[in-house]
């Protein structure tokens, strides 16, 4: 299993460190724009494998995508990151152009890669992705869900004082400060609802602190997070990679689905060795299908902002 992480920056580098410690890949490829970049950080990531265990072989190559060839998974992590203050859409004037090429240049090396994309804004880059590659829809996958799910659940383990892994709980809709949409009435602390355990107002709280969850961070490290982004990756690539059939909420363009088409936003899919293999229609309450529509419209109006 070969994997390709283009970006070897925090995001990129952690990507690139949890894929390897959870061993299921045989080659992790990280490549930067930025000369002998990508080259240190798979240096140093490789002289941790005898310390945490791992054999995945992490090579880095500063821009040639010839070693990138043959990837089943490539994740885009490249582009610039998020100011405080910033929003994610801001991000559009430089990144679309930088996953436009960084697109390309992997399916020229690898016309039968799944990708999955992480630059910002997601969702925007995700239908970028689509436009430029031409690849089958299940082998375009947004990655944010994942991540503010993971933040979700975070906030819930702490306003219910549980351990994390008492609680589950998904977050849908585009990834953006206003758009997410947490599912607070499916949320559970071991398969009872969290309303069991906290009052509306303090679960409406944690749904805004979720929304913000990336914005908080960028505001504590005056750039965006990279530990969780890179995690949640990980996770997706080694559902993948292991064809596990698990459940996520990915970026993927929809048909159709929750009402929606021509556009990708987060909803439930169940990833496996095709990429995304069934888009997963779950019950809403009829505000949560509002909150949908109306985090469509913010992601089609950014979308609107692309010169495809
Ligand atoms: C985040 O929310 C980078 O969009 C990513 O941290």
């Amino acid at each position: 299993m070969k994997v390709t992480v283009v970006g070897a920056g925090a995001v990129g580098a952690s990507c690139a460190e949890y894929i390897a410690i959870k061993n299921f890949a045989s080659e992790v490829v990280v490549l930067d724009i930025k000369e002998g970049y990508a080259e240190g950080k798979a240096m140093d990531l490789m002289q941790t494998a005898s310390l945490n265990g791992f054999d995945t072989k992490i090579t880095g190559t500063t821009n040639d995508y010839s070693k990138t060839a043959g990837s089943d998974i490539a994740v885009i992590t490249s582009g610039i990151p998020r100011k405080p203050g910033m929003t994610r859409e801001e991000l559009i004037g430089i990144n679309a152009g930088i996953v436009k090429t960084v697109a390309m240049s992997l399916i020229k090396h690898s016309p039968k890669v799944i990708l999955i994309v992480v630059s910002n804004p997601m969702d925007t880059m995700t239908y970028l992705a689509h436009k430029v590659t031409g690849l089958p829809k299940n082998k375009i996958i947004g990655m944010g869900g994942a991540l503010d799910s993971a933040r979700f659940k975070y906030r819930l383990a702490e306003a219910l004082d549980a351990p994390i892994s008492d609680i589950d709980g998904m977050v849908i809709g585009g990834h953006s400060d206003t758009g997410m949409v947490p599912l607070a009435s499916h949320a559970t602390r071991n398969s009872i609802k969290v309303t069991e355990f906290i009052g509306k107002d303090r679960l409406e709280q944690v749904v805004e602190d979720t929304k913000v969850g990336g914005a908080t961070l960028t505001k504590l490290l005056g750039t965006s997070a990279w530990y969780a982004p890179g995690a949640a990756v990980s996770s997706l690539v080694q559902a993948i990679a292991c064809d596990q059939k698990k459940m996520f909420p990915c970026s993927t363009l929809l048909n159709g689905e929750y009402g929606l088409k021509d556009i990708c936003i987060g909803v439930p899919v169940i990833l496996g060795k095709n990429g995304i293999e069934k888009i997963v229609d779950i019950p809403l309450s009829d505000e949560e299908k509002t909150k949908m529509q109306e985090s469509a419209k913010g992601v089609a109006n950014t979308n609107a902002l692309l010169e495809v």
